[in-house]
């Protein structure tokens, strides 16, 4: 064993068909390195966590990080190595669709294998980071936990090999954080609700044609058609709207990037509150953009260009 472990992760982005995701419907996602977050560890006293959001013993520390004691209750389960110091540092903003949660998992995790100075298969990895997803987040589809931890753009199917492919695309993606958190959780289950409790199935109806819309955005990709990604971004958002997972300020800010000049904008990630994303062609418009988003309540914004000499 090491005396010290290191485990890196990224934030992500979705480009295209979360919840729809949780479904079994296709979503294409890419690791958004511009925000990452780095974990280390070794053994100590008693157990410790030291982040942004808290520092003191693991056992006294709120409910909203469960899903870091349940990772390491079952790390210590099947590894028992004694107590740990865990120091967290990260430029992922929590709860904002960027998959902040799943990077924790997966930078603890590597930081754990590290320590033990033992591989780690990715396999492995997005099991243990499946168990404290299902803390974080109820049901998650794993879109996450994969593109977090990876470094190549997808295309994702739950329960499926993981299917990489190039953003070939000469557009740049204007990310904005709205800076109030986002509610996976809650829009993840009160989507489910939505869906049993709807004979009619105009809610399958939705996402049905949010995974419908990922395939056409995978074709729009590979054919580097700008102007077809960002109409399918702006339908995307209308279907997110009938599933109840946009709320007044995601609709304001994708207001704002549209008529500041922005070919198509949309929530990211869970939605109601967290961030969302819109296309440019131009890196200049694309900072048009985020100067429009900033004015009207945007607490931070990135520029990912996406084409493949861009990108990363
Ligand atoms: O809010 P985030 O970044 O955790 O993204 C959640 C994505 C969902 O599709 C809403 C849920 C999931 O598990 O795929």
């Amino acid at each position: 064993m090491k005396t010290i472990g290191y485990g890196k992760a990224n934030g992500k982005i979705i480009l295209m068909g979360e919840h729809a995701v949780v479904y079994g419907e296709p979503a294409i996602a890419f690791p958004f390195l511009a925000t990452n977050i780095n974990a280390t560890i070794h053994p100590c006293d008693s157990f410790q966590l030291h982040c942004a959001y808290y520092d003191g013993s693991l056992e006294g520390a709120p409910e909203t990080l469960n899903s870091i004691k349940v990772l390491i209750n079952q790390l210590q389960k099947d590894f028992p190595i004694g107590p740990l110091s865990l120091n967290i540092e990260s430029t992922i903003p929590a709860e904002r669709g960027m998959g902040s949660s799943a990077a924790v998992a997966v930078a603890i995790t590597r930081a754990f294998f590290d320590l033990l100075d033992q591989s780690l298969s990715q396999e492995k990895l997005l099991a243990y980071v499946e168990q404290a997803e299902r803390i974080a987040h109820g049901n998650p589809s794993g879109i996450d936990a994969a593109a977090t931890s990876g470094h190549d753009p997808m295309y994702f199917t739950k329960g499926h090999p993981f299917n990489f492919f190039p953003l070939n695309i000469d557009a740049f993606l204007v990310v904005a954080d709205t800076g109030v958190k986002g509610q996976t959780r809650e829009a993840v289950k009160d989507v489910s609700n939505l869906v049993s409790g709807d004979p009619g199935q105009e809610i399958m109806r939705h996402i049905h044609l949010l995974g419908a819309l990922s395939k056409e955005a995978k074709k729009a990709i590979s054919e580097n058609q700008v102007q077809r990604l960002a109409d399918i971004m702006n339908e995307a958002q209308q279907h997110l709207k009938k599933l109840t997972v946009s709320n007044q300020l995601l609709d304001t800010l994708i207001q704002t990037a549209l008529s500041a000049g922005a070919l198509g904008a949309k929530l990211t990630g869970g939605g109601r509150g967290g961030c969302m994303i819109a296309l440019t062609n131009t890196k200049k418009e694309a900072q048009v953009v985020c100067e429009a988003l900033e004015k009207n309540g945007a607490v931070s914004t990135w520029i990912q260009g996406l084409g493949v000499h861009t990108y990363a």
